[in-house]
């Protein structure tokens, strides 16, 4: 097994290396190896991410990634999106937990607003909407492969702003075929009204799918049910690749001063190990992240006073005695 390990830029170093340790426990022979992308690197070398480095994720079974900083400049294009791009991880997966609900948005993750098609004049700048029948229907049916492995009761709700755009037009009627060819119920929500609703009535959602950008300000917007966006995972999934990261960017505001929150680094870690096939090494990770913050020891973003290790610290030495007393034996990939 072959993890790579990109800590990136920011709160990116202090966040992986705690997750890559949760890691650690459960696959202890695997074998691990960073590759360094980012905005820290591109300064330090005029490249952000070289095509050996692509090589090296491309040559990896699962990326474990913190986060890049994007300066807002009109010559530099985000790493993630170059490598959400290169490696066609087109399933943006983003878990939403609280008590009373348990969402899953989907999110388109190739296209859209993200084209990369675009052009900037003095007087003008463009972005291209790209949506295609081929990107709407395979994510429509991720979308669909989870929500009947869920189980769930609550329709699949396809967001989209088809009233204003015709891209969505396509995106929601794809969605919508696909839904019915394969037998899941569904109903449509424009996007504005719907991350609304999902911030007041969380517990109504199931999987909600939707467009590039939509999906990433939705699941911004849901870090208001979880404690914030410290708490949110996430996992890009392709067909041949996988890159697992926190909701969060690099945080530059708290970079260095390590009282970061680990947790949605931890929960993407176990997202990996779900990935995997180790659904039970994945819940003893979620319990224990529940049962140490339970306890108050948590980074200040949740009201408490610990700092990034010592957060991660009560949740590895959680995990450590649970192998130990469950005698779960760790995995030899
Ligand atoms: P951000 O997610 O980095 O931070 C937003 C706010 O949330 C900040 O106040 C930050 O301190 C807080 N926050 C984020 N993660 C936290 C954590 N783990 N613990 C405690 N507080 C946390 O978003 P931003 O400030 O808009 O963007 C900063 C940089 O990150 C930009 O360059 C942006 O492009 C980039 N970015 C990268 C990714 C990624 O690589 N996946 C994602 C989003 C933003
Ligand atoms: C995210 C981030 C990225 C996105 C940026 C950094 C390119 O905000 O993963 O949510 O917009 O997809
Ligand atoms: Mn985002």
């Amino acid at each position: 097994m072959k993890i790579a390990v990109c800590e990136g830029d920011g709160i990116g170093h202090e966040v992986i290396p705690e997750a890559a340790k949760v890691l650690e426990l459960f696959l202890p022979d695997a074998d691990y190896f960073d590759v360094s992308l980012g905005y820290d690197k591109w300064k330090d070398t005029g490249c952000s991410c070289s095509d050996e480095d692509i090589g090296l994720l491309k040559s990896s079974d699962a990326i474990l990634f913190g986060a890049v900083t994007t300066p807002p400049n009109q010559n530099y294009r985000s790493v993630l999106l170059t490598v959400r791009h290169e490696l066609d991880l087109y399933a943006n997966l983003r878990p939403v937990i609280g008590d009373s609900f348990d969402i899953m948005i989907v999110r388109e993750n190739t296209e859209g607003l993200y084209s990369g098609i675009e052009e900037a004049v003095a007087e003008r700048a463009t972005t291209l909407r790209v949506i295609t029948r081929n990107g709407s229907e395979r994510i429509a049916k991720a979308a669909c492969t989870i929500f009947a492995e869920r189980g769930d009761k609550k329709p699949l709700v396809i967001g989209n702003k088809a009233n204003v755009l015709k891209s969505d037009v396509l995106f929601r009627d794809t969605c919508i075929n696909v839904a019915e060819s394969l037998s899941v119920p569904y109903r449509t929500a424009y996007i504005d009204a719907l991350t609304l609703d999902v911030l007041m009535h969380p517990e109504n959602y199931g999987v909600i799918v939707t467009t590039n950008m939509f999906g990433d300000i939705l699941s911004d917007a849901c870090g208001y049910l979880t404690g914030g966006l410290g708490m949110l995972p996430s996992a890009n999934i392709g067909e041949k690749y996988a890159l697992f990261e926190p909701v969060h960017g690099s945080a530059p505001d708290i970079a260095g001063k390590g009282v970061a929150n680990p947790v949605a680094t931890i929960r993407s870690a176990a997202m990996m190990l779900e990935h995997f096939g180790m659904k039970k090494e994945a819940l003893i990770t979620e319990k224990c992240i529940k049962k140490v913050i339970i306890s108050g020891v948590c980074t200040p973003d949740l009201g408490g006073n610990a700092n990034t290790r010592q957060f991660a610290d009560k949740i590895y030495e959680c995990i450590k005695e649970k192998i130990s007393s469950d005698s779960i034996k760790p995995y030899n990939r």
